[in-house]
């Protein structure tokens, strides 16, 4: 049970974030965290009954209903009409997380021109869209906090699903490229990659006994980290007191890479 306590940060209230993937897993996390400090939280995810519940669980913790629309963030002109909805509904966005992404199993052979289409389309491809688009909307505020979701996989060379591989990687650069071009508007870009976090899914598909082992093995300290571990650095990222921090890697791994 990930009953971790956010910090808080006074000057988050009432901001608009937006949050992609924000239905299930670590996305779900931020939902809640944000949603926490009293934001006005919008977010997109294709998992409609997850996130469906989520909203509903939000609603009756909060009093606040955090407003989900359905998208598939393949479709980025899909993208971009849920954030002019968010806008009209909740005003100018100050905050994105672009989260979303699916870490798919594959070989080498199995990628073919289409897959690998695909899979840059589900796990980056979205999040310079997504940049592009809320980029006037934290230009009229005066600035803005963009926080893309990259990986420590690439770093620790973890085999068997070398296109997610790739895109993790991408976003490092993703991350710089935006900050410089997005920093005389106030706005500050930065990654946040986890390492492994215990959210429902990976327990479910891929941490093994063995598996945790091997994680033990490598973190500096012998813990968990949970998805309220990675809402917290986002919480930070997002506040005021990162104001002089961008285009950068923040790593929230319990020391494993
Ligand atoms: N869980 C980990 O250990 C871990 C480690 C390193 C990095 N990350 C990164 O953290 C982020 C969140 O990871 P997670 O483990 O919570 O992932 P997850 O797969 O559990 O959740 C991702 C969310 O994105 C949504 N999503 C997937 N494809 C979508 C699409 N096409 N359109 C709209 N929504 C879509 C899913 O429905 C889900 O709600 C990802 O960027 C991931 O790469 C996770």
């Amino acid at each position: 049970m990930d009953t971790g306590r956010p910090a808080s940060y006074s000057g988050l209230a009432d901001k608009t974030v937006f949050i992609t993937g924000g239905g299930s897993g670590i996305g779900a996390a931020f939902t809640r965290a944000f949603a926490g400090q009293r934001a006005r939280v919008g977010f997109v995810d294709i998992a409609e009954d997850a996130s469906q519940s989520l909203v509903a669980e939000i609603q009756k913790e909060t009093g606040t209903a955090p407003l989900f629309i359905a998208c598939d963030l393949r479709d980025i002109a899909a993208l971009q009409a849920a954030i002019e909805k968010i806008r009209i509904e909740l005003g100018d966005i100050g905050v994105l997380i672009n989260n979303a992404a699916n870490d798919e199993r594959h070989t080498m052979e199995r990628v073919t021109p289409a897959y690998w289409d695909e899979r840059i389309a589900v796990n980056v491809r979205h999040m310079f869209f997504a940049a592009q688009t809320v980029a006037p909307q934290m230009k009229r505020l005066g600035g803005g906090a963009i926080i893309n979701l990259g990986s420590i996989i690439w770093r620790v060379k973890q085999p068997g699903l070398p296109v997610y591989n790739v895109a993790k990687a991408s976003i490092t650069g993703l991350t710089r490229v935006l900050a410089r071009e997005f920093g005389h508007l106030g706005i500050r870009v930065n990654t946040l990659s986890p390492g492994a976090v215990w959210t429902e899914r990976q327990i479910k598909l891929w941490y093994t006994p063995e598996f945790e082992k091997e994680v033990m093995a490598g973190q500096c300290l012998k813990t968990r980290v949970l998805p309220s571990d990675i809402a917290n650095m986002a919480l930070f990222l997002a506040s005021e007191a990162a104001e002089k921090c961008t285009a950068q890697d923040f790593i929230v791994d319990a020391g494993w890479s």
